[in-house]
């Protein structure tokens, strides 16, 4: 029986995972570093809650920079801090030590195997994958990721958890960096990154191409620039390191330098002026 149910990060993916949870009917938590990070999340809940006429689902969010507080006795907690290891270990070590009894841990990890972020706590067996996508609301699609030591009863809860929320699942068994969905996007995306690199195409005519051709619903670069540039950037390296072999981008590597994190920042591969959206290269 899942009552309490944490999220810690309210950034772009927090933030919405956290709304589903409480349209859902869970008593959510929500932590993150400052007030004004959690503010800017609880805007961004409460106008979409006003779009799906959902509003009273606000009520049961709670916001807090305490993660002790966030975390003590609570039923379900889904991580969603930055793509790094050391960051997410500390939360789930942490999270370990304050849960309920018969809590599960999940991570919105795009690239890290879950065998890895399990090893910072006790019960390996309740720790496992919940990939959300951008943004949570909309999107059908979680995909759950099974650790070595992930238990049955552990991937039955996260199931029962993303069909309370809408969703569709699909169940990976083999913890592979990037899963299923992350290696297929930076298989496409370094396609596009090494035209753009090499200077062989631009951005207009290779997102021109996904859309019109390929029939995506958004270009390479625009969906990057949505994702947000750190994080593909901090994707890129993780499954660099774990030994999936890509293309490294040197573009995504100069957008993190230069911080055009994307829609998040104003600009990226495109600049964003309200919502008139130019390439910038
Ligand atoms: P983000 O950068 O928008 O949000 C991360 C949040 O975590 C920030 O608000 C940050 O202040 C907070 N944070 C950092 N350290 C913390 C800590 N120790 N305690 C509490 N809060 C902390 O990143 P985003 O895009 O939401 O990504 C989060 C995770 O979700 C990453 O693992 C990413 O790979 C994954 N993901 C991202 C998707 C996307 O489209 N952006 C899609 C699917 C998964």
């Amino acid at each position: 029986m899942i009552k309490k149910f944490t999220v810690i990060g309210a950034g772009t993916m927090g933030h919405g995972i956290a709304e589903l949870a409480a349209i859902a009917g869970y008593d959510v938590w929500v932590n993150d570093i400052s007030d004004e990070i959690l503010l800017n999340a609880r805007n961004k809940i409460a106008w979409s809650l006003s779009k799906l006429k959902k509003q009273e689902a606000l009520e049961r969010i709670h916001f807090t920079t305490n993660q002790e507080e966030a975390l003590k006795d609570t039923d379900f907690m889904v991580e969603a801090v930055i793509e790094d290891i050391k960051v997410k270990s500390q939360v789930f070590n942490k999270a370990s030590k304050l849960v309920s009894e018969t809590a599960v841990l999940a991570s919105n990890t795009s690239s890290i195997p879950i065998s890895e972020i399990a090893k910072a706590v006790d019960r390996q067996e309740r720790v496992i994958g919940m990939h959300f996508f951008n943004p949570p609301v909309l999107m059908p699609l979680v995909e759950i990721i099974r650790g070595e030591k992930t238990s049955e009863e552990t991937v039955r809860i996260a199931l029962d958890v993303a069909k309370n929320m809408g969703k569709e699942t699909i169940l990976i068994n083999k913890d592979i960096p990037g899963f299923l969905v992350t290696r297929i996007m930076f298989r496409v995306n370094e396609v596009g990154c090494w035209l753009l690199d090499n200077k062989m195409a631009e951005v207009k005519d290779i997102d021109y191409t996904a859309i019109q051709v390929l029939q995506f619903p958004m270009g390479v670069f625009l969906l990057q620039d949505y994702v947000g540039l750190d994080v593909s950037y901090l994707i890129q390296k993780a499954l660099i390191e774990r030994g999936f072999e890509v293309y490294y981008c040197k573009s995504f590597e100069q957008k993190y330098n230069s911080k055009e994190f994307g829609m998040k920042s104003g600009k990226g591969f495109y600049t964003y002026k309200g919502k008139i959206i130019e390439p910038t290269l």
